[in-house]
């Protein structure tokens, strides 16, 4: 068990909820995904937020989940969208937040174009690209840890090593 929350953040399609899942697993503790949060909260689709609402509003979602998060969850593993620690800046004040770093190329070698169709901000792999630059910033920034995502299982077992004293 963990006494903590773990955050895992990192750029779209950088495997932060399969690691997540996998690692609650281990963790025998429960793992959420903030964009599946917002989604069932909504009861719509992230693309369907972003084309009738637009992007700020699902920032302001994403914000009002973070709320959520920091005064209900405890000991979980917790998988937060790409782009909220950039709106979320204070997202260690709900735990130990973990950045999952993989290399743009092999993010897109990875990703099939379901999970491409998927993401509103990666419909221009050029666009996506600079905000893979931008964002990498600040995700090294904010996190407490930094993890080079190769493989899942030893990022899994990189994790409980860190967190299970
Ligand atoms: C976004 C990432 C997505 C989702 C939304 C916006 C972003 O989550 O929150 O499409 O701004 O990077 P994933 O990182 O899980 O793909």
């Amino acid at each position: 068990m963990i006494s903590t929350n773990i955050i895992l953040t990192g750029f779209m399609g950088s495997g932060k909820s399969s690691v997540g899942r996998v690692l609650a697993k281990e963790l025998n503790t429960y793992f959420i995904d903030t964009d599946n949060l917002i989604e069932s909260f909504e009861n719509k689709t992230i693309p369907e937020i972003f084309k009738e609402e637009g992007e700020e509003a699902f920032r302001a979602k994403e914000r009002y989940c973070f709320n959520w998060i920091k005064n209900n969850v405890k000991n979980t593993i917790i998988s937060v969208g790409g782009g909220f620690p950039v709106f979320v800046p204070e997202i260690k004040e709900a735990g130990l937040v973990i950045y999952l770093k993989v290399p743009f190329e092999e993010i897109l070698k990875r990703m099939s174009d379901e999970e491409i169709k998927r993401r509103p901000l990666f419909q221009d792999i050029q666009k996506a690209k600079e905000l893979y630059v931008k964002r990498d910033k600040i995700y090294e920034k904010l996190a407490d840890v930094i993890i080079e995502n190769r493989n899942l299982y030893s990022t899994v077992k990189k994790i409980k090593e860190l967190t299970c004293k």
